[in-house]
């Protein structure tokens, strides 16, 4: 088991690792196990000795800080959240029917998962720093260097005053109750619940108040939404929209695209997200291509920074069929029918509807049909 994931992840890079679990993996949990949670790199996993990691804070403060894991562990308050992460290549595979995304892993909709995380919490660390009025930007750095920017970075982001002082807001060292997988950022990562995961920096070392944006990499020139006919390798920095919130979005975890079921009955489940201050409060399933929908049930949420698990029932006829959903958030923002009026270059933030498709089991309607001779074949 690599990084003590399952074996059938689908793996999108070896090194760096990149790997998604299938829609079983992740179907009706509302906590993602630590086997099956997605995994996302920009680089090699970075070798840290936990008695010799420290993390800075400085910058825009009255005191710069240097803390050990004991340190942080003893200083600060543990608070836990359940919360969900999502990449915002989720979903990219949609794109490429509408046009390639070249250099970018076609990720299925299985790049986010739902962890309890707990931790200090990033605004208690600012304050004892004396993060200063005039910060309006926290930024990150992460151990791991990425061979991505030219010269090589390390890993970075940074998210608003606003979002770095928010209760929500952890430097985590424990997910799902057991310490940090080393995989997803040990000993201490950012988790920056209703970002783009991208925001969320693993293997954090460095937090810098300052009153810019950072310009890593990874915030002034990647992670960004560019016009369809921007070069992404030619963009200067800043340039495109950086992305912070996640837009509604959601797909079906079961049944699996492709899956061959009984006609009659289907129960169709997935998962719903809003990013930020946004809810769930709906959740479409058509099976006529949108004609007509059934608001699905909505289930379990740890939290509300957690993804909103769902299902319903549909009926499967003869033929096969598409399946389709689509989310609805707490500003009445819906999910868009079509990828193609949101193909960008780099391929990010796909919240097009859901589309899984279904073929009837014709074994099983043959066994049916000789069991009722009155029956016109149809097969
Ligand atoms: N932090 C560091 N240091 N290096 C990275 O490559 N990837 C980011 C983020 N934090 C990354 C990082 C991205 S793009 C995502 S989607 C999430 O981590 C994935 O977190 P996970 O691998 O724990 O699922």
């Amino acid at each position: 088991m690599r990084w003590g994931k399952r074996t059938d992840l689908v793996v999108h890079g070896e090194d760096p690792f990149n790997a998604e679990p299938p829609r079983a993996a992740l179907a009706d949990e509302t906590v993602t196990s630590l086997d099956a949670f997605y995994v996302r790199n920009h680089g090699p996993i970075p070798e840290i000795d936990r008695s010799l990691w420290r993390l800075r804070v400085d910058g825009l403060v009255d005191g710069e800080l240097e803390l050990s894991l004991e340190q942080l562990k003893a200083r600060f308050a543990e608070h836990e959240l359940a919360a969900t992460l999502q990449c915002a290549g989720n979903r990219r595979i949609g794109f490429l029917s509408v046009r390639d995304v070249p250099g970018e892993a076609p990720w299925g909709p299985c790049a986010t998962g739902t962890a309890v995380w707990s931790g200090a919490r990033l605004a208690d660390v600012l304050a004892a720093a004396g993060m200063h009025d005039d910060a309006e930007h926290v930024a990150f750095l992460g151990a791991d260097v990425s061979e991505e920017p030219d010269p090589a970075q390390p890993f970075g982001a940074s998210i608003p005053r606003p979002k770095a002082i928010a209760a929500e807001t952890l430097l985590a060292w424990s997910m799902n109750g057991e310490a940090l997988p080393v995989v997803h950022g040990a000993p201490v990562r950012l988790v920056v619940p209703g970002y783009i995961g991208a925001r969320s920096v693993k293997w954090v070392e460095r937090i810098t108040a300052q009153s810019e944006p950072s310009d890593n990499f990874f915030q002034a020139e990647s992670y960004r939404l560019l016009a369809a006919e921007a070069d992404p390798d030619a963009i200067a920095p800043g340039e495109g929209v950086a992305l912070g919130a996640v837009a509604v979005n959601a797909d079906i975890l079961s049944p699996d695209e492709g899956a061959t079921v009984a006609t009659g009955p289907l129960r169709v489940s997935g998962y719903a997200f809003a990013g930020d201050d946004r809810g769930v409060v709906r959740v479409d399933v058509s099976t006529d291509g949108g004609r007509s929908w059934r608001q699905a049930d909505l289930l379990d949420q740890r939290s509300p920074w957690s993804w909103r698990l769902w299902a319903t029932e549909v009926d499967v006829a003869a033929e096969t069929t598409d399946v389709v959903a689509r989310a609805w958030d707490s500003a009445a923002a819906a999910q868009p029918e079509s990828a193609a009026h949101l193909w960008n270059p780099k391929g990010y933030v796909n919240n097009a509807w859901a589309r899984v498709s279904v073929s009837p089991d014709r074994s099983a309607a043959r066994a049916d049909r000789t069991t009722s001779p009155g029956r016109r074949d149809t097969a």
